[in-house]
C-alpha cells in the first residue's frame, strides 16, 4: 500500500466530523419543507410569502417575536420533531438575517419550541402586523 493510502481513513474521518449533522439536516429540512414558499433565498414569494432575508431575525427585537417565529403556522406544524425544528429555525435567523441577530441571541432549544408549538396562534396576520410596527428603524 502507498504509504499516502494509509492516511486516508483519517482525512476522511476529519472531514465528517468537520460537518455539522444538525446544520446538514436543518438545510434539508428548509428544502423539503419550506423553500417552495419561502423560496431557495428566503425572500418568499411575491405579495403572499414574506422576505425572511435581512427580517427573520428582527422579530427577536421585540417582546412576542421570538415566540412568533415558532408559533407561526410555517413552522408549528412542520414535519419535524422539536429538535429539528429547533435547529432548522436556528440555521434559518444565521442563513437569512445574520446582521439583524441581537448580540446577546440565545439559540431556540428542542424544549422551548416544544412548548411554544403546542400554542397555536390565532390572528397570525394581525399579531404580524403589530410586531412589524414595533420593530426598531
Ligand atoms: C404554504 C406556504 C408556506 C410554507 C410551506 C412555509 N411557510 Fe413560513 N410563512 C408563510 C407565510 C404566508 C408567512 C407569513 C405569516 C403567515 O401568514 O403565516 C410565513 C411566515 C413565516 C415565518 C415568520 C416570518 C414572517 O416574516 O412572518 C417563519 C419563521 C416561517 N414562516 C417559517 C417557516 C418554516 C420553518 C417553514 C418550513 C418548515 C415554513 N415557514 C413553510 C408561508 C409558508
Amino acid at each position: 500500500m502507498k504509504p499516502w493510502l494509509r492516511l486516508l481513513p483519517l482525512v476522511l474521518l476529519s472531514f465528517g466530523a468537520a460537518a455539522d449533522p444538525g446544520t446538514d439536516r436543518a438545510e434539508f429540512n428548509y428544502f423539503v419543507h419550506c423553500r417552495g414558499c419561502h423560496g431557495p433565498d428566503g425572500s418568499g414569494s411575491g405579495d403572499s410569502v414574506p422576505s425572511l432575508k435581512g427580517e427573520m431575525a428582527r422579530f427577536l427585537h421585540v417582546t412576542g417575536g421570538r415566540e412568533f417565529l415558532v408559533q407561526v403556522p410555517g413552522s408549528a406544524n412542520a414535519a419535524v420533531g422539536d429538535q429539528e425544528l429547533a435547529q432548522l429555525l436556528n440555521w434559518m435567523l444565521e442563513k437569512f438575517s445574520p446582521e439583524a441577530l441581537p448580540d446577546e441571541f440565545q439559540p431556540y432549544s428542542a424544549k422551548e419550541v416544544g412548548r411554544l408549538r403546542q400554542e397555536p396562534l390565532m390572528e397570525v396576520n394581525q399579531l404580524r402586523a403589530k410586531l412589524v410596527a414595533r420593530m426598531p428603524e
